[in-house]
């Protein structure tokens, strides 16, 4: 069974959660698990997170059934730090993300862009040169501007958040279709620890079920990445997903009241 459904790195750290970081026993149950249920693609966006996705993995034999997502954000941190933001791609951090990730080869990387052109293009051109190395299987790119007519550059995916906040999503899924790309959205929940404040008094579970169908079947939204530490949030979110879409009288709610 094939899902849309992606595993967020955010699931292997402290930061940026509600429960409590998954031990490294727990975070192998919770990669088990998503296999089990058909989510096979598993996001690892901050060095920790990879290192804890390769362990992960290792540890549970499922490399050969999981496709990762990596991305340019090189910065260690601990538990107790904040987290930390991105870098350019350089040529050493193929062998440190393959180490980290215990694996051979990246279905697919992101190329964060970093504001100076120059090295923005660099570390596109190396990014470009793993690909044809075939370490890397696909390129991604983090928000590109909704433009019409922008170019595809060497990008199969683009990847945005979408949820009840997002107000552009509609036009920037659909302008990134039109460009040619995979979509991959994130964070369904807005800030998934803040769904008590979100949920206008209906129960949080009935409110989570709405925001991550909203999300997983907006309109040119392939994939949807959300972090799950909590084992049961996998079935459930599964069980969302196969309800399929919210009738508009549900998006009307959704929108009106959270
Ligand atoms: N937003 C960005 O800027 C960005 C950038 C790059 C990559 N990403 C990727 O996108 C992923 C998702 O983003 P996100 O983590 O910010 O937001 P999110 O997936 O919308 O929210 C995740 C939170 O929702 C909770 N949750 C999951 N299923 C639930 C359910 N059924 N009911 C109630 N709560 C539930 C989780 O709680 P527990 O912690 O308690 O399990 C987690 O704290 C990240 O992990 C990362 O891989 C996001």
């Amino acid at each position: 069974m094939t899902n849309r459904l992606i595993l967020g790195g955010h699931s292997f750290i402290k930061q940026l959660g509600n429960d409590p970081m998954p031990t490294e026993d727990q975070q192998c149950n919770i990669v088990a698990a998503c296999i089990a249920a058909g989510i096979v693609t598993f996001d690892a966006t901050y060095l920790p997170e990879r290192v804890a996705l390769g362990k992960a993995l290792a540890r549970t034999g499922l490399r050969d059934k999981a496709k990762i997502i990596a991305w340019n954000f090189f910065q260690d941190f601990g538990p107790e730090d904040s987290v930390s933001g991105h870098a350019p791609y350089q040529p050493h951090h193929l062998e440190q993300m393959l180490t980290e990730l215990q694996t051979d080869h990246i279905e697919r990387l992101v190329v964060h862009p970093v504001d100076d052109p120059a090295e923005h293009e660099r570390q596109e051109k190396l990014a470009v040169s793993w690909l044809e190395q075939g370490v890397v299987g696909q390129l991604g790119t983090w928000m590109p501007p909704i433009a019409a007519n922008h170019p595809k550059g060497p990008y199969s995916f683009a990847v945005a958040p979408c949820n009840i906040r997002t107000t552009d999503a509609a036009e920037r899924f659909e302008a990134y279709k039109n460009v040619g790309w995979e979509t991959v959205a994130t964070s369904p929940f807005v800030r998934g620890w803040e769904l008590e404040k979100q949920s206008a008094g209906r129960p949080i579970v009935e409110v989570a079920d709405a925001m991550l169908r909203y999300a997983t079947y907006f309109p040119n939204v392939d994939q949807l990445i959300v972090a799950m530490r909590r084992v049961g949030w996998i079935a459930t979110n599964c069980a969302s997903v196969a309800k399929g879409p919210l009738s508009a009288e549900e998006v009307q709610w959704l929108l009106g009241n959270c």
